[in-house]
């Protein structure tokens, strides 16, 4: 299926490893040109070189930190420096630390802010003059089943996550005249560095194996695994596609059937 991806400029935040490189990656294998950044310079370097040895295209690494409003400003002004423009923005951060309301003081709630929302926002405000100028473009948010069913101990995620929600449904109506799509993808469990570590934490709180909170985790998910990376970014490369060109304002979960809601 020729998904219209070829040839498209395409920043993915923070894309060093995990979802965000598994998603530069899938819309690298579409032909897309693909912008990828994260804080640690010599592994985003590694990644933009694999990305590029395996697909053959463009690759821009730029070192930001997302939530800097002056790096969020050159790696949209390097990418338009580079190729003209920006077709697709997927929006990407770290997680929040986790915890219960009791752990968090202003400050804790200021970096989660900071980090999964405001960063968000600077990252759109920063694309839309480009794609308004090339007539349209698409921004999908990554963010986390915890939208629909809060996670225990993660009050911060399950809080800020909600604000991208209300912000990407608002831009989508604003932005529709504009031809530009918003919508959001939410992860469920996904093997990701992210996830080991979470596991390994509560396994060693437990006094369990890893394997055995891993079994218990698949146990609780319809389709009987935990995600790979590729099972999100293909829902990501998809909703970016012209394939999906009638698609805006939407919250799609890729997680294996665990969120039990009917919407
Ligand atoms: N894995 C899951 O099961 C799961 C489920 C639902 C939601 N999520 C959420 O999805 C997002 C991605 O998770 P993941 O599992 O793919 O994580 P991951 O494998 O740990 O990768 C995180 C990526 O984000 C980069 N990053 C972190 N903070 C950044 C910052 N301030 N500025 C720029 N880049 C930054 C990291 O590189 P640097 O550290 O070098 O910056 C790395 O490239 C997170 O928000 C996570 O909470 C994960």
């Amino acid at each position: 299926m020729d998904l219209g991806l070829k040839g498209k400029v395409a920043i993915v935040a923070a894309s060093s490893k995990g979802m965000g490189k598994a998603t530069a990656m899938a819309l690298a294998a579409e032909g897309s040109r693909v912008t990828v950044l994260a804080r640690d310079e010599a592994q985003l370097r590694r990644a933009a070189e694999e990305i590029r040895g395996r697909h053959g295209v463009e690759v821009l690494a730029v070192p930001a930190d997302v939530t800097h409003a002056d790096d969020v400003k050159r790696v949209v002004r390097e990418t338009v420096e580079r190729w003209g423009t920006v077709h697709v923005l997927v929006n990407n951060a770290g997680g929040p630390p986790g915890g219960v309301f009791d752990d968090m003081d202003d400050a804790k709630w200021q970096s989660a802010y900071e980090l999964n929302l405001l960063s968000t926002i600077r990252l759109v405000r920063e694309v839309l003059p480009h794609m308004r100028k090339a007539g349209g473009g698409v921004i999908i948010n990554l963010q986390s089943t915890s939208v629909k069913v809060p996670l225990d101990n993660l009050i911060l995620s399950n809080t800020i996550r909600s604000g991208v929600i209300g912000l990407a449904k608002s831009l989508s109506l604003e932005l529709a005249k504009d031809g530009i799509r918003v919508n959001n993808v939410l992860p469920g469990a996904i093997m990701t560095d992210r996830l080991r570590q979470m596991v390994g934490l509560r396994a060693q709180k437990l006094g369990k194996t890893f394997e055995e909170l891993q079994r218990a985790r698949e146990a609780e998910i319809p389709l009987g695994r935990i995600g790979e990376p590729e099972d999100v970014a293909n829902m990501i490369v998809f909703l970016a596609s012209d394939r999906a060109r009638y698609v805006t304002g939407v919250t799609v979960q890729v997680d294996g059937g665990l969120v039990r809601s009917m919407l």
